[in-house]
């Protein structure tokens, strides 16, 4: 019977979540990972994984379906999950950023007339233009956020940035830093305490640079 339900953001952290699972010697049968399944157990049988989309993960954990999870920070500011967050894992580094058309960039913010920002973020973004003082229309989107500006579906985005390819080849460029994100451990509030020393075990096995 396993100890641990952890839950994995499928997409851009899930490669690095693997591996760094593999590397703590938590380890998924290479059939199990190829199948469509979205609930495998680890080769050990103590660990039972989760695979969810990126922003359901604090979902999971918040709720206690899932003991643990891992996520990027963004996701985590955006979602305000009441969870605890004991691990930096130290990859899937990005920063969540306003971007734009290079003459948006120039023109700046006017808190006279209304942003109009599409994202995926919407909370980040309502708090960050609340905090500038400019009134915010914002348009919710699910994905290809880069391409509101080039149809003029908004001036504005707030999306994350990796290697800023996709903003590049867009023709956008970056106007402000909100925040850094990378991937971070999240554990459910009640599991930490009534699990601590099955929870302390995995953290210390995911400890990057543990040696
Ligand atoms: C993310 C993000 C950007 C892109 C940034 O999208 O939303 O679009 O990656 O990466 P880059 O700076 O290395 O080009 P993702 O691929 O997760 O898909 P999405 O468009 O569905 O959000």
């Amino acid at each position: 019977m396993p100890s641990l339900t952890i839950a994995i953001a499928k997409g851009r952290l899930q490669a690095e979540t693997l591996d760094a699972f593999r590397r703590a010697g938590i380890a998924l049968a290479e059939e199990s990972l190829a199948s469509r399944r979205l609930l495998i157990e680890d080769d050990s049988g103590q660990y039972n994984f989760i695979f969810v989309k990126p922003f359901d993960v604090p979902v999971y954990v918040e709720y206690g379906i899932a003991d643990a999870g891992v996520c990027g920070r963004d996701v985590l500011i955006e979602s305000a999950a009441d969870v605890q967050e004991p691990l930096d894992l130290g990859f899937g580094c990005c920063s969540l950023v306003v971007a734009g058309k290079p003459e948006s960039a120039e023109r700046g913010y006017n808190p006279l007339t209304t942003a109009r920002v599409a994202t995926k973020y919407p909370r980040v973004t309502a708090d960050y233009f609340q905090r500038k003082g400019v009134p915010v229309e914002l348009i919710e989107l699910s994905g290809s956020v880069e391409l509101a500006p080039l149809l003029g579906l908004s001036e504005h985005i707030v999306d994350l940035v990796e290697t800023g390819r996709t903003l590049r080849e867009n023709g956008l460029v970056s106007i402000d830093t909100i925040a850094e994100s990378s991937a971070r451990l999240i554990v459910n509030r009640a599991s930490y305490h009534l699990k601590r020393s099955e929870i302390a075990r995995l953290i210390e096995r995911l400890r990057p640079n543990r040696v």
